[in-house]
């Protein structure tokens, strides 16, 4: 995104030592700069900045990269991020891209067009017979679909483009905003909703965001919803988040429809929600915890509906919400049920909304016969794996009071099964968080070894391996000669094998020139060989260097890379005093 020259002039302006210099006391020696590595534990310097090559790499850990993959290290942040740091130390401003400035355009235009397009739609609603009976049929009142600014489409291919052209829009800016599909035959643009009735979404600065419609019969599909445009992004929205937005420090209600949501507000619950057509998505529910502490799911009783419930408490789970369920009955969705029941049963039942665990240990116990040993001992198995999804030890105290009661067995043994499984739940989730970790910090960016980030300490020593083979040729006529033991399959990564391959194939009766390495590599490889090359000036090729070098590699290439792990550990501590 961000261009090559822009890049070029960050990293121009923010000399790598005065960078690196912010973290680490630098001491200067000859052209270069070394000190002690920030990115593991040491008491001699091994990490050398590189004025020529603007890079810096530690002979301990074997981290290197230039000043943004410094920053982007040592703040946490990502490539766009770290430039971004950069380039305001320095004074830079980063313009934005011909298509970044587009797509504002673009985004304006479509909120223009969908404001003008929601005023026709409402507007046709008064006039239509056929769609104001519908109205009438699902209880829609006059003062609700004004609220909600429902309209209606009317059941033409050109009524909404017709009006809209003649308000100055074009056909491309009306297909871009999906208010329009595009005619295979001529090219020409049709309205995309017809028929419909419509429900415009609208976010919390209150413009006009995209648009559901929904048929009048029991014709297909039953909605029709606006796809994502530069001024709209469906996992991103909730329908009348606008205004459940000021109603809903205390709970927000979770909803599957538009009619669902329509109902409630209509009878004065105005925290109702609903996703767009999607299931539930983790940015979704970031929003809602960004206003609310509880959700109460609110979905269809049918199996669709308690399958999504499911699966939304561990995404609410995930994003830090209190999470509550409904148990709705003799009522298929909220919208039914008030027409049914009425407003204050269904208040009723909203105070009866129950936890994630009440209800998911409520379905094992329907799953299973306990009267049965098999079926017992099946129920505690599940409920086992339950109780120990939860975090807090305290809760799970509880569930296993619960729990050991309605399944009549000891606290004693529940407990020491749900502790077993909350180990190694732990122990595997600090192992993928560190991998993931690892390999975001260490690989990021390294498109040229992708292997490295694996096992940093393998990759480490073989580039000096390699660095020492360029550096001082006779170490490539001394491995041909067989002096050391050293094969293509003792390198860890595939990139570095290719490299040790094509050393000892161009090195010819003792002779070897760098320089035939470009036949076999592009551009890219061949600036990271020759910074392999350029890490061993100044230090020595010595025997002893060389040797050492091969035994850590051959070493660490079987062993798990240890000492980034543990500094990660060291900075982004698991809580550990819950097991
Ligand atoms: P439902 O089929 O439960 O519809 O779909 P509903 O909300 O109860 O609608 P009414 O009461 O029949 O009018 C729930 C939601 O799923 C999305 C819509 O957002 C709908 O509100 N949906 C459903 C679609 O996007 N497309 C469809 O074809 C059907
Ligand atoms: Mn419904």
């Amino acid at each position: 995104m961000i261009p090559d020259a822009i890049v070029e002039e960050i990293k121009y302006r923010n000399s790598i030592e005065d960078v690196i210099g912010e973290y680490v006391s630098l001491k200067r020696a000859g052209s270069n700069f070394v000190g002690l590595c920030p990115f593991h534990s040491e008491k001699t310097p091994s990490f050398t900045v590189f004025t020529d090559t603007k890079s810096y790499y530690c002979f301990g850990c074997g981290s290197g990269g230039d000043v943004i993959t410094f920053i982007m290290k040592t703040a946490n942040l990502e490539y766009p991020e770290a430039l971004e740091y950069l380039a305001r130390r320095a004074g830079i401003e980063i313009p934005k891209t011909e298509t970044q400035k587009q797509q504002g355009i673009r985004r304006d235009k479509i909120l223009d067009m969908n404001r003008v397009a929601a005023r026709f739609f409402h507007d046709n609603l008064k006039n239509s017979e056929t769609a104001l009976s519908y109205c009438k049929k699902r209880g829609l009142s006059g003062s609700v679909i004004k609220h909600f600014g429902i309209g209606y489409a009317p059941d033409s291919f050109n009524a909404l483009g017709d009006f809209m052209r003649k308000k100055g829009f074009t056909d491309e800016e009306l297909i871009s905003g999906f208010l329009c599909g595009k005619s295979k035959k001529t090219g020409r643009a049709f309205d995309y909703f017809r028929g419909r009735l419509i429900f415009p979404i609208i976010d919390s600065s209150g413009d006009v965001i995209a648009f559901g419609g929904r048929v009048l019969d029991d014709s297909l599909p039953k909605y029709l919803n606006t796809s994502d445009t530069p001024a709209f992004k469906k996992s991103r929205s909730l329908y009348a988040f606008n205004f459940a937005k000021a109603a809903c420090r205390e709970a927000l209600i979770l909803c599957e429809g538009y009619m669902d949501v329509v109902s409630l507000h209509a009878a004065g619950i105005t925290n109702a929600v609903a996703t767009l057509g999607t299931a539930l998505t983790e940015e979704q529910a970031r929003l809602m915890k960004r206003s609310t502490d509880r959700v109460i799911i609110s979905y269809d009783s049918d199996e669709a509906g308690q399958r999504a419930a499911n699966r939304a408490f561990g995404i609410l789970r995930e994003a830090g919400v209190e999470t509550r369920v409904l148990h709705m009955e003799g009522a298929k969705d909220p919208d039914e049920f008030i027409k049914k029941f009425g407003v204050e049963q269904f208040r009723n039942i909203l105070s009866g909304s129950i936890t994630e665990f009440d209800y998911k240990f409520a379905n094992i116990l329907g799953k299973y016969d306990i009267s049965t040993t098999e079926g017992k001992v099946k129920a505690v198995n599940d409920a086992c794996k339950l109780i120990s999804s939860f975090l807090s030890a305290v809760e799970r105290d509880i569930y296993i009071a619960k729990a050991s009661n309605a399944l009549s067995i000891s606290k004693e043994s529940l407990k020491r099964d749900v502790d077993r499984s909350v180990r190694k739940n732990y122990y595997k989730k600090k192992k993928e968080f560190t991998e993931d970790i690892k390999r975001k910090s260490e690989g990021y960016g390294d498109r040229v070894n992708p292997d490295y980030a694996k096992n940093v300490k393998a990759s480490a020593a073989e580039e000096a391996i390699l660095g020492m083979m360029l550096d001082s040729p006779e170490y490539i006529r001394r491995i041909k000669k067989g002096e050391f033991s050293l094969t293509p399959n003792d390198f860890h990564s595939e990139f570095g094998k290719a490299v040790f391959e094509a050393i000892i194939k161009a090195c010819d009766d003792g002779k070897f020139d760098i320089s035939v390495l470009n036949e076999s590599f592009d551009s890219v490889q061949m600036s990271r060989i020759i910074k392999m090359q350029i890490a061993r000036r100044g230090l020595t090729n010595s025997n002893k260097a060389f040797e050492d070098s091969i035994k850590t590699l051959k070493n660490s290439k079987s062993k798990e890379e240890m000492s980034l792990t543990e500094l990660l550990n060291k900075k982004r501590k698991i809580n550990k005093e819950d097991i």
